[in-house]
């Protein structure tokens, strides 16, 4: 075990580990906004999230995690959904807080939806990456993960590695790892930014907008009064906690940045002028 996980174990052994599987949506969440928009369907196994003119609607995890790998279906809104945006992300609480994006910029029929993706740590993010997808995330459901570990956060779409933010705090960046973070997701109209820049608007005779939500399954820790820890339990079920990259994915994840990457906070020397950001100079 490396000596970074090694510090970790004191703050691990309060925390209890958490296998959710084949997710049910009354169990693991509570709908937040939306007055009747969100709704749990089919005993639990389904959610949706609509949005109209007069508002959007999402839910929220019950429980608060410290780290996890963390996999979720959406299906999004299809046909002509420009101007609307559906949030999917993990956050923690006050003015230094840390959080995790998915975001996905919904377009016109046929048009590519963009999935934006970003990390915050301690209140400061900055760090957006944007991608087109390799499939009609409208056409069926897809899984997206985030994997959270001490060493690094990796989002994936289905299985596929899409970006990597390793821990960088050797070099004076700060990573999200003392905050537990709740899960939120949320569907709502952002026509003066979300499609061509704003260009585009939403199309209210089109809607409700709903998109989908369904198998969460996730491995996380869990911030409980519960004695089990995450080292408690089989090697196998935590080898997410120090889990990296292989070759195989690091190949994916040149293949997806390579083809289908179409913003780079890394690459936008006009956007910092004084310079890149240091995750992004390290050759690491
Ligand atoms: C929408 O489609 C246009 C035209 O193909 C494209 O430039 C844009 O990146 C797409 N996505 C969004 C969210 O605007
Ligand atoms: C991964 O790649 C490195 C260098 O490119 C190589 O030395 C190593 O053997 C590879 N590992 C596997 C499991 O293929």
């Amino acid at each position: 075990m490396d000596s970074s996980l090694l510090m970790l174990m004191p703050l691990l052994v309060l925390s209890s580990l958490i296998i959710s599987c084949c997710g049910n949506f009354h169990r693991d969440f509570e709908i937040t906004w939306g007055n009747g928009r969100a709704r749990i369907l089919n005993e639990g196994k389904l959610l949706t999230l609509s949005l109209d003119k007069a508002s959007g609607s999402g839910f929220q995890s019950k429980h608060e995690y410290l780290f996890g790998k963390i996999d979720m279906q959406l299906k999004l809104v299809p046909g002509n959904s420009a101007g609307t945006v559906t949030a999917y992300y993990l956050s923690s609480k006050g003015s230094a807080w840390d959080e995790i994006d998915f975001e996905f910029l919904g377009n016109l029929s046929g048009d590519p939806y963009i999935l934006h993706t970003n990390v915050f740590s301690h209140g400061k993010g900055n760090r957006e990456q944007q991608f087109y997808l390799w499939f009609d995330p409208t056409a069926d459901f897809h899984t997206y993960s985030i994997l959270w570990n001490p060493q690094r956060i990796v989002f994936y779409a289905d299985g596929t590695p899409i970006r990597e933010f390793k821990n960088s705090e050797p070099i004076g960046v700060p990573f999200p790892k003392s905050q537990p973070m709740r899960i939120y997701s949320s569907l709502w109209n952002a026509d003066d930014w979300a499609t061509r820049g704003g260009l585009v608007k939403t199309d209210w005779s089109k809607a409700p907008f709903t998109a989908s939500y369904r198998n969460f399954n996730a491995k996380t820790c869990v911030r409980s009064s519960r004695s089990s820890s995450c080292h408690g339990s089989s090697s196998s079920n935590d080898a997410w906690l120090s889990q990296e990259l292989d070759n195989a994915s690091q190949e994916r994840l040149r293949w997806v940045q390579k083809n289908y990457m179409i913003y780079n906070y890394c690459t936008d020397t006009k956007r910092f002028p004084q310079g890149l950001p240091p995750e992004c100079r390290s050759t690491s």
